[in-house]
């Protein structure tokens, strides 16, 4: 990972394209470095001037006479290798490419942005961009960008790849009273992307909360170690767009970037402990929240209102975002009943009613927070002619600041006469919503981390004893070399068999004298189906026949077998008779993989079956580093799991079998990148064990 501290921290910095000119970038850049308080050295470069805003200009980036930590590039495109060739020659360490006009602009472009890049490498320059805003350090304090403006100090990390975003955003956080650590446009990621960012972030002593907008991620695996570290860490936000299919097309012609499934990166958000933002709003929410607020220690809510209808709204949107109305001690409800009036609601939600002054929401206040069973509040507050809202806003941090631990939010449903109630609990640190629904969002994105948080920072990893690599690879080669790219059934079970995959036996007979023999050493009862990787539904054509009991049953079969198919599709080609050992019945289950471009193997698991298309009883887990916990979780998400626990009356199936197979199955798909697809439909299970009956493997 890329050290940046001499990015953040440059004790000198160059302009490269500093201009005299107002209303240009170089000028910009030259202004806002003045004007934030940069405490080190600023050196604009031009060759045509002298001295820009008051500083000494030097021709070249050689010519300054000392190493720069940090040199801007805004000149047009052409022009960026060359100075990227000096910066590198002057012995600069960290570049901040605005220029435009590079990958996003098409393949002369690219090239152009990989030759920048490559100079970057050779002279172990950094660089951030190109086609970005800069970057912003409110500490430093530094601000390398031509962002219109510079943000209140604060303890938000936000990394954006988009730079409009990012202005935009900063302009906002202005009026809403919001603060950042640092700020990063990451523009086309040639060198420096996401990952780095977060990472630095993650060790930075002035960031609370990550933030991030991104289209893509640079390297899956990368991202996904960095996300996992930092996650346990600090909250790592992160609102990805491309995930619509018309967003993925628009995103590819924003950036040049590739959006990956939005599945894989939905598993890969949830898998490392990133908390996965859905809308703008929701991004900036939840900044807001972890950065001013502490993370609840459960799922308890508590709401306390001056209306019955809000309230019930507030309780509707916390059961559907499976948080838990908190149930209050016997002693917080006698001091409720005996001290608010008789037609108040004294069980959660408390309704104050709409005559409520200070007093009374400042004691139910004092008694929800004291709740030993309460983890977080939802402060309502609708305005009546009697209502004192700035007064109430006093209350509640008053009420806050004696609880600490808990987190407080408030939704003042109105306009006008709250807003300064509103601006005092803003200022106060207390999220204060229009609506209540996004304060309740805001508390299920916290409780959700504060598990995420509980989780140990290095989570053993599965072995397994009894893997043959070996076997596997030859037999792949041999595949491919036979021209072919899905395997038999017989082979597929060897692979699983040197995996330590329990699967029901499989061999494959080319004459029924052979079968015979082979189902005879196997034990009755078996299974028969026509080995040919070209038939989809080998039943449709007469290929399978089930329950075969002696010798004599299996070789009319094969016989029987053979001719079916050489009847329904005389053109295919038959590579024998797949003779199986018949397993008793067990729940059907499935579990698959396919391959996402960025985040590599993608396991399912759920109900299998001929239904599995249409029940969708799926969960997903990304194959690389599948820990046991994140399997039994994923086997928790399913339907399947209610089978599997015993459903009326069954006995419980084996899941200590059932995690074991789809660890092994995570470990060849991770250890074999040629294994394009992989079905294993059904999977038995059994309350002593589990066992793959049809297994196809497609390679590459
Ligand atoms: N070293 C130092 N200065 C140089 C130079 C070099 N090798 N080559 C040129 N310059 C000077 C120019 O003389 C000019 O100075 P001047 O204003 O005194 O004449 C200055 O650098 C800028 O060059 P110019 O040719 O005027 O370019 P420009 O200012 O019109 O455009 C960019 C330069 C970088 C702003 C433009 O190419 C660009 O990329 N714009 C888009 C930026 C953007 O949107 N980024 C992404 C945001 S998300």
């Amino acid at each position: 990972m890329a050290d940046l501290k001499t990015f953040f921290h440059p004790r000198s910095v160059a302009i490269v394209g500093a201009s005299k000119k107002p209303g240009k970038i170089g000028n910009a850049i030259v202004k806002n470095m003045i004007s934030c308080g940069y405490p080190g050295r600023i050196y604009p470069v031009n060759p045509r001037e002298e001295e820009i805003e008051g500083l000494r200009c030097y021709p070249g980036i050689t010519e300054i006479g000392e190493s720069v930590d940090l040199a801007v590039v805004a000149v047009p495109a052409g022009r960026t290798i060359a100075v990227a060739q000096e910066c590198g020659l002057a012995g600069v360490k960290n570049l901040v490419v605005i220029t435009a006009g590079f990958k996003e602009v098409g393949r002369e472009g690219l090239v152009l942005e990989k030759e920048l890049t490559r100079i970057c490498k050779s002279f172990k320059m950094s660089m951030l961009g190109p086609n970005c805003v800069g970057m912003m350090d409110t500490h430093v304090p530094v601000n390398a960008s031509f962002s219109a403006v510079f943000p209140n100090r604060g303890n938000i990390a936000f990394i954006s790849q988009s730079g409009a975003m990012l202005v935009a955003i900063l302009d906002w956080s202005l009026t809403a009273g919001m603060g950042f650590s640092h700020v990063v446009s990451l523009g086309n990621k040639a060198d420096l992307n996401e990952a780095d960012f977060i990472a630095n972030a993650a060790g930075d002593p002035h960031t609370k909360v990550i933030l991030c907008y991104i289209e893509d991620v640079a390297r899956g695996k990368q991202f996904l170690e960095v996300a996992r570290a930092a996650s346990r860490k600090k909250p790592v936000i992160i609102l990805k767009s491309g995930t619509s299919q018309a967003g993925a097309q628009a995103a590819s012609s924003h950036t040049g970037a590739l959006a990956g499934s939005d599945l894989a990166y939905e598993t890969a958000f949830r898998q490392s402990g990133v908390i996965r933002a859905r809308t703008m709003g929701e991004l900036f929410d939840l900044a807001v929240a972890f950065a001013h607020q502490p993370v609840p220690a459960g799922n308890r809510v508590a709401v306390l209102t001056n209306a019955g209808g809000p309230g019930i709204i507030t309780t509707d949107q916390i059961e559907k975002s499976h948080l838990a109305m908190a149930r209050f001690s016997k002693e917080t409800s006698t001091a409720l009943r005996e001290n608010l009036p008789p037609e108040s609601a004294i069980y959660n939600p408390v309704d104050v009613l709409g005559d409520a002054g200070v007093d009374r929401y400042r004691f139910a206040l004092e008694k929800v927070l004291d709740d030993r069973s309460v983890d977080s509040l939802v402060v309502l507050v609708c305005p009546t002619a009697v209502t004192d809202p700035e007064n109430i806003a006093r209350t509640v941090l008053e009420a806050h600041h004696r609880h600490p631990e808990k987190p407080v939010f408030a939704a003042y449903m109105g306009g006008k006469t709250l807003e300064s109630g509103t601006k005092l609990l803003t200022a106060g640190g207390i999220p204060c919503f229009t609506f209540p629904e996004p304060a309740v969002n805001v508390i299920r994105g916290m409780v959700h981390y504060s598990r995420v948080r509980a989780l140990p920072e290095k989570e053993e990893e599965m072995t397994f004893p009894e893997i043959n690599r070996q076997p596997v690879e030859e037999l792949f080669h041999r595949v491919r070399e036979e021209g072919r790219l899905t395997l038999l059934g017989s082979e597929a079970t060897r692979v699983a068999e040197n995996y330590g995959i329990k699967v029901s036996p499989m061999v494959l007979a080319t004459t029924p004298a052979e079968a015979a023999g082979m189902a005879r050493e196997m034990g009755f009862p078996v299974v028969m189906k026509v080995a040919s990787p070209k038939i989809l539904h080998k039943t449709d054509v007469g290929g399978v026949k089930i329950g075969l009991n002696s010798p004599e049953e299996v070789k009319e079969a094969f016989i029987h077998i053979t001719e079916n198919v050489q009847r329904y599709l005389p053109d295919v080609v038959i590579h024998g008779i797949e003779i199986q050992k018949m397993m008793p019945k067990g729940t059907e289950l499935i579990i698959g993989m396919t391959r996402d471009v960025q985040f590599g193997p993608l396991i399912a698991f759920g109900l299998g079956g001929i239904y599995v298309n249409l029940l969708k009883d799926v969960s997903f887990r990304l194959a690389d580093g599948l820990t046991r916990r994140e399997i039994a979780a994923m086997i928790a998400e399913t339907k399947a799991h209610t089978l599997l626990r015993g459903y009326r009356g069954e006995k419980p199936a084996d899941m200590d079998a059932l995690i074991n197979m789809i660890g092994r199955v995570a470990r060849l798909v991770t250890d074999f990148p040629q294994i394009a697809e992989m079905d294993i439909n059904p999977v038995f299970a059994y309350p002593d064990g589990a066992c793959a009956l049809d297994i196809k493997i497609t390679i590459s």
